[in-house]
């Protein structure tokens, strides 16, 4: 992994603040920054705007106040979006949001066929995201007829297709049974991609990334008052030096 700390920021939030219609704040001068080979987790309470930054990131929603610079570049207008929307893959939290496709394959390629590729190139290129999840049987699966674990799969699959070179995953585990889980930590060990994991399962945050950050009061902090120091187990106070018997 490159060293982040010797690399430019790939993600770049400054002062970020937004409100839903007629609602209170839900991001409040929000800082944030990703490098490039970072990996990082975002524990925090239902509510508080998990989902609501990854969708300003990928300009779904306009943000109100504040900077957003991705890959060094000011993204402002509707076509900066678009720009960015084909570096960074958004798993969607809920998987109905992200399928529309009557059959897996044509969901899969879908993002590729929109990115210039031929309909030859895009299938192939379906296929092999699908073999590498496990889920070349699925092709002609009728995408709506899915149950919960392999939509969120099929989800994956939509976006690896696109090659991006970052990902945010909003609950990627939702409905993932024990084995899927085990297939997908190993499947995000093996891609070489910076990422920010939205879960409430701290086990596979310590698994599958290297630092956990938290939303309080609609900032990014990184978490020092649960300091989650080992795969089993996180109490307070647990960032002082201690041993367990
Ligand atoms: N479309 C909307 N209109 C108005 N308020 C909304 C809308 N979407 C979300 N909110 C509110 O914004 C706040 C943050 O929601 P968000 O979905 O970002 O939380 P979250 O941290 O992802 O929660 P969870 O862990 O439950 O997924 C919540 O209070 C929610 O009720
Ligand atoms: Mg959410």
């Amino acid at each position: 992994m490159a060293d982040p700390s010797s690399t430019d920021p790939i993600i770049e939030l400054t002062g970020i603040s937004y409100s839903y219609p007629k609602e209170q704040p839900v991001l409040k001068n929000l800082d944030f920054e990703l490098r490039k080979g970072e990996r990082i987790g975002l524990l925090a309470p239902n509510g508080s705007g998990k989902t609501t930054l990854f969708h300003v990131i990928m300009g779904l929603l306009p943000v109100s106040e504040g900077s957003i610079r991705i890959f060094g570049r000011k993204i402002e207008t509707e076509k900066d979006f678009v720009w960015v929307r084909r570096k960074i893959g958004l798993l969607f939290q809920d998987a109905d949001d992200q399928l529309f496709s009557p059959t897996v394959l044509d969901d899969v390629a879908f993002g590729p066929l929109n990115m210039g590729k031929t309909k030859k190139e895009a299938l192939s290129i379906s296929r092999r995201v699908l073999s590498f999840l496990g889920l070349s049987s699925f092709e002609d699966r009728i995408t709506f007829k899915l149950s919960g674990g392999e939509k969120k799969l099929v989800s994956l699959a939509t976006v690896l297709s696109m090659d991006p070179e970052v990902l945010l995953l909003d609950e990627p585990l939702n409905g993932l049974d024990n084995n899927t889980r085990i297939k997908l930590i190993s499947v995000l060990k093996t891609i070489d991609v910076s990422y920010i994991i939205i879960s409430h399962d701290i086990d596979f945050l310590l698994e599958s990334t290297d630092a956990i950050y938290t939303l309080n009061n609609g900032r990014i902090e990184k978490d020092t008052t649960v300091y989650v120091h080992s795969h089993d187990h996180a109490h307070m106070m647990g960032n002082v030096p201690h041993q367990h018997d």
